[in-house]
């Protein structure tokens, strides 16, 4: 059990927990507790030093507003102090504000003017013949900062007043703030580029006022609404604060809106819960309502008590800010199988709902906050987006919780989670086989230029996948009629729609019998199609045609180690990683096997092509897996001093002796200790001279394609085939197929009512080809 502390030093305490987050929040900008806990431990304050008079303290934080202002900055001081309001949480709190006033003026349900209470920052401007001359922050009420040159960036703030009987000196009031959206995509834009992210947007709106360099505070889009004045010379001014709102907003101050008046305790607790009910929706922070007494000579007599005027009153909405426990942290995999960390936490009310789940967005961010399990952490919900994990309370740190890490595997199908350089998301590899991906996966199969499974779309992929009919693309080919039909069954039945089944008999087994027809249909495949229809990340159909042309069969794609695939031109490190880490995956290699046994057949396999032939180089293939100092020309020296299955043992002075500087073998040997490394070295050489020896022994495999090098365009319309299906052919001979006529062009395949592509053939003499020529073609190599 813990000893309860002395009134003494629990208010000692208080006071420096208060301090602290004063100085956080005003003059760092970066606040380590919500408000909601603020106002807690300001309230326990104060009822400690009510009940005990002896631990008076004129230096105590419940005698100022707030902290002092940063150096950065010229001080201004507020002729009239700015000062803050007093809260009420509950109705009641409302009512007994509402009867002091009634009791103080004695009148019955006064007007109000009644008010958003923005969530931003409280800023002051001045006006000297109507021309904005300074702005200064609230600082602690009676002493703030200069921000003048930043706040004539802010569009919102008027630079020169407009209409009539502007006051000689006007000082206006309002608070600053960062629209929603405009926070979002802020904090988007900075967790892609590895930058500092806001907590919210009145951090969002204080950090950039506070930005030294005005450009910075420019690029960050703020807003501002005016509700309160300062000093005032001059010119005469109405007689209640409502009029004065008009006035502001006539003179050229952005007024909210939502701004009203409302009568007596039940005309404000009607204006709070109609806001209420549009906070989520509104495009800025609010967290709560403000009403003010709208008689201005009511004001004045009413004055103020300590630092808070008796003439209004901030009515708080629950926080949109809470501190939890973080009791977890769990990978959420995307149907695009991004990995978003989500951490589960103890149950907390934030703005008015239960959270148990937030965001931590992804592992960046989670290394920025340096977040871990255990943890008492501060979360944010504010409108749709999703809560969000925004802080760690640091004193609240468990001792030894380990820094946390990005689990190496899927927590749904334990494929490999994988992260290309430079990127932010790490992703599940096991694309076909994750379920959290399947069904993607499977429409992207299906789709048409994949394997084209006509009638086989989305809606029907999800019921298959969600009836559990589907697990993984090869189950498309095991289906029957009867499955169709029962799964149209089990789908009516949950929808609670009539059983097409029971209505129409035969009709929907027709329906079925089609689909059947078109998957089988489907079996037969060209290499480039599948490939495609794999669905590997960053292949789309120009790489699939590559690969298909460079490789010539699945099984060399299949099993070829990833520097192999950087010898096509067109393949990239990035691209030849994903396909490597894609092939790597037991899952997806099975589901491969799966696809096959089911019937699936590529119809053009061929020979490697003769310039992979060419290019399959120990040297290249070296410079390829991306060793450190291993620049192309350091590759070519190893490759001609050492054979290639020597390479990976060669010890370090025969590396010198053949002539690598010293750093470079050092670097070598260093690089080639990690065991993954070194498989990757005996992998790629293996494979390399496996090729090789495949070549040497059949050379005829090398595929030199019989329309290597033409060019054809097609033009008019084909009776026999479609146009992309004429094209795929004459690819897969190894045609480029061109959009226009040019003398390049090796032949124009005119089909019927030909245009002028047909024409430029004449006029430039091109040789023109007409349909039954080009089915000719494609019989003889069928
Ligand atoms: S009137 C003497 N009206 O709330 C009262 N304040 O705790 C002067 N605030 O620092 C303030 N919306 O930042 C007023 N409609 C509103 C407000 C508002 C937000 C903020 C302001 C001030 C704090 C007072």
């Amino acid at each position: 059990m813990t000893d309860t502390p002395t009134p003494a030093a629990r208010a000692a305490d208080l006071r420096a927990r208060l301090e602290d987050a004063n100085q956080r929040y005003h003059v760092l900008d970066e606040p380590d507790i919500t408000d909601a806990e603020y106002d807690r431990l300001m309230r326990e304050l104060e009822a400690l030093e009510a009940a005990h008079p002896e631990l008076a303290d004129p230096a105590s934080p419940t005698r100022r507003v707030g902290a002092a202002p940063s150096r950065a900055f010229d001080e201004v001081r507020h002729a009239i102090p700015m000062l803050s309001l007093g809260n009420a949480f509950a109705d009641e709190e409302v009512a007994d504000f509402v009867a002091r006033i009634e009791e103080r003026l004695d009148l019955r349900a006064p007007v109000f003017s009644v008010e958003p209470k923005f969530d931003g920052l409280a800023i002051s401007l001045r006006y000297e013949d109507g021309v904005f001359v300074r702005g200064a922050t609230r600082g602690d009420g009676a002493t703030g900062e200069d921000v003048t040159v930043n706040l004539r960036v802010v569009r919102a703030v008027p630079l020169r007043l407009r209409g009539e009987g502007v006051p000689r000196v006007l000082e206006v009031r309002g608070e600053v703030y960062m629209p929603r959206a405009a926070f979002e995509a802020y904090n988007a834009r900075a967790r892609e580029h590895g930058g500092k992210v806001l907590a919210n947007p009145r951090n969002g709106a204080a950090g950039s006022l506070r930005q030294l360099d005005p450009a910075v505070t420019a690029s960050r889009p703020l807003a501002f609404y005016a509700y309160a004045l300062g000093v005032v010379e001059g010119g005469d001014l109405p007689a209640t604060h409502s009029a004065t709102l008009v006035r502001l907003r006539d003179w050229g101050f952005p007024v909210s809106p939502l701004v009203s008046t409302a009568r007596g305790v039940e005309g404000c607790l009607d204006y709070y819960r109609s806001i209420g009910a549009q906070r989520d929706a509104l495009p800025f922070d609010i967290d709560g309502v403000v009403y003010k007494l709208d008689d201005l000579a009511g004001q004045r007599e009413l004055g103020f008590v300590g630092r808070t005027p008796r003439w209004a009153i901030a009515h708080k909405f629950p926080a949109q800010e809470q501190t939890t426990r973080l009791v977890a942290i769990d990978i959420n995999i995307g149907r695009t199988g991004a990995a978003t960390p989500i951490a589960r936490l103890e149950p907390v009310q934030v703005g008015g709902v239960v959270v148990t789940n937030a965001t931590l967005h992804n592992a960046d961010q989670i290394a920025r906050l340096d977040v871990r399990v255990g943890d008492t952490v501060i979360v944010r919900r504010a409108g749709d987006v999703i809560p969000e994990v925004v802080r760690v309370v640091d004193e609240a740190r468990v001792a030894d919780a380990p820094v946390w890490q990005m689990p190496a595997n899927c927590p749904i199908c334990s494929s490999e989670l994988v992260r290309e350089e430079g990127e932010v998301v790490w992703r599940c590899s096991g694309e076909l086989v994750c379920p959290a991906q399947r069904k993607e996966a499977v429409i992207h199969f299906a789709s048409r230029r994949a394997m084209d499974i006509e009638g086989l779309g989305g809606r029907l992929i999800e019921d298959l996948c969600d009836l559990g009919f589907v697990a993984s693309v090869a189950d498309l080919y095991k289906l029957t009629v009867e499955d169709f039909v029962e799964m149209r069954r089990q789908a009516d039945a949950r929808d609670g729609t009539t059983p097409e089944t029971v209505k129409a008999g035969k009709v929907a087994t027709k329906w079925a019998e089609n689909l059947v027809e078109a998957i089988e249909a489907s079996r037969a495949a060209t290499l480039e199609r599948f490939l495609f229809a794999l669905g590997i990340e960053h292949v789309g159909e120009s790489t699939a045609k590559a690969l298909a042309t460079w490789f010539g069969s699945l099984e060399r794609v299949r099993r070829m180690p990833w520097p192999l695939l950087t010898l096509v031109p067109d393949i990239g490190g990035e691209v030849a990683h994903s396909i490597g880490h894609f092939f790597e995956q037991d899952g997806n290699q099975a589901v491969i096997d799966g696809l096959l046994a089911r019937g699936v057949r590529i119809g053009d396999e061929h020979g490697v092509s003769a310039k992979f032939a060419a290019a399959l180089e120990v040297a290249g293939a070296l410079a390829a897996i991306g060793i450190p100092k291993l620049t192309a020309k350091r590759a070519e020296q190893l490759a001609a001093a050492f054979a290639a299955d020597a390479i990976a043992d060669a010890p370090e002075h025969q590396l010198v002796t053949a002539g690598l500087p010293a750093d470079t073998a050092a670097a070598f040997v260093a690089w080639r200790a990690e065991p993954a490394h070194a498989r990757l070295l005996d992998d790629t050489l293996g494979a390399l001279a496996a090729l090789r020896a495949d070549l040497d022994a059949s050379g005829a495999a090398v595929a030199s394609l019989p329309l290597d090098g033409k060019t054809f365009v097609l033009t008019g319309t084909l009776a026999s085939l479609t146009r992309d299906a004429a094209k795929a052919r004459l690819e897969a001979l190894g045609a480029k197929v061109a959009g226009s006529v040019s003398k390049k062009t090796s032949v124009v395949v005119a089909g019927t009512e030909a245009g002028s592509k047909l024409d430029k053939a004449q006029e430039l003499g091109v040789e023109i080809w007409d349909e039954d020529r080009l089915v000719a073609l494609f019989a003889e190599h069928a």
